[in-house]
């Protein structure tokens, strides 16, 4: 008979095994990883912890405990949801249902930033569809004479992102409550607009992973081609004075995000690949 996950005291070396069993079970391929963490939340405590106390065991409350953020897991709910945070360039990120989980994909656009400006720039950094927090949040700590505006048409997420601030103790920061720039003083200079628009097009929504589902529609989706918000953004950043832009893209869309902004003048600079092989970042300018 399989040992119920509760009920008995269970050692946490076995209670991650049998834990990892039952996420690779339904598919998931980080199982170990997620039952570890999962174990730590449910501890309140850190990996070197559990690797320190493997035969320690873990009372029936923890266990009870571990046993719901565990359902939670295999309903395919992500781990970053569950445990409510996420590392994004070496920094953590307080996550919900209300924000995008960051990726590590998006880390690439603080790298082609940095490569843009020093760290000593005192420039104005505007993040369009700022979720987290967690671009402009990054550029602000690692070029900390830079000042920032980060917008988002959704309050809740704005409220994440505010409590990121605080965390990270980043002040030059303020957060708008906008659609794209339409709230923003036209007459403002920035000399670095970032965006990591929603660009899945809309038609592949059945075929994405079940965890997408738990994460907001409005931080996934750009219409059916999923260029949306590239036109939206482009013709409204037409109208504000700024040197550089630099946009996530997804696959198979740089050549048409290029025509896009080329429509209203601004010129395309360079499109870096990641890891993969992927044009991920686009740049521009004006
Ligand atoms: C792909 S998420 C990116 C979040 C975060 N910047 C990141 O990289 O993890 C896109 C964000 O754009 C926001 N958004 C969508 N439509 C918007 C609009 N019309 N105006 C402002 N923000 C918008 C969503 O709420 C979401 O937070």
């Amino acid at each position: 008979m399989a040992k119920p996950i509760y009920g008995e005291p269970m050692i946490i070396s076995e209670l991650i095994k049998s834990a990892a069993k039952k996420l690779q079970d339904v598919g998931i391929d980080t199982a170990r990883l997620d039952a570890m963490l999962l174990l730590e939340t449910a501890l309140g405590k850190n990996r070197s912890y559990l690797v320190a106390n493997s035969e320690a065991a873990v009372s029936e409350n923890a266990q009870k405990q571990f046993a719901i953020l565990l359902k939670r897991r295999i309903n395919r709910e992500p781990i970053s949801q569950i445990i409510g945070k996420k590392e994004f360039y070496g920094r953590q990120f307080k996550v919900s249902k209300d924000v995008l989980t960051p990726r590590p994909e998006t880390e690439f656009i603080i790298e082609v930033a940095l490569k843009l400006f020093n760290k000593n720039s005192e420039i104005n950094i505007l993040d369009l569809g700022t979720g987290s927090g967690c671009i402009i949040l990054t550029l602000l700590a690692e070029m900390p004479n830079a000042k920032g505006v980060g917008v988002d048409k959704s309050k809740s997420a704005l409220a994440i992102a505010a409590k990121n601030a605080y965390d990270l103790k980043i002040e030059n920061v303020e957060f708008v409550h906008s659609d794209w720039c339409k709230n923003l003083e036209s007459q403002q200079k920035f000399h670095l607009i970032v965006s990591n628009p929603p660009y899945i097009p809309k038609t592949e929504q059945k075929t994405l992973d079940a965890e997408l589902d738990f994460e907001p529609e409005t931080a996934l989706f750009g219409g059916d081609d999923g260029l949306d918000c590239y036109r939206l953004i482009a013709k409204e950043i037409s109208g504000l004075k700024f040197d550089f832009a630099i946009l996530e893209i997804g696959i198979n869309q740089e050549g048409e995000v290029k025509k896009i902004f080329e429509q209203y003048q601004i010129k395309h600079k360079e499109t870096l690949a990641d890891l993969a092989g992927i044009p991920r970042v686009i740049v521009f300018n004006k």
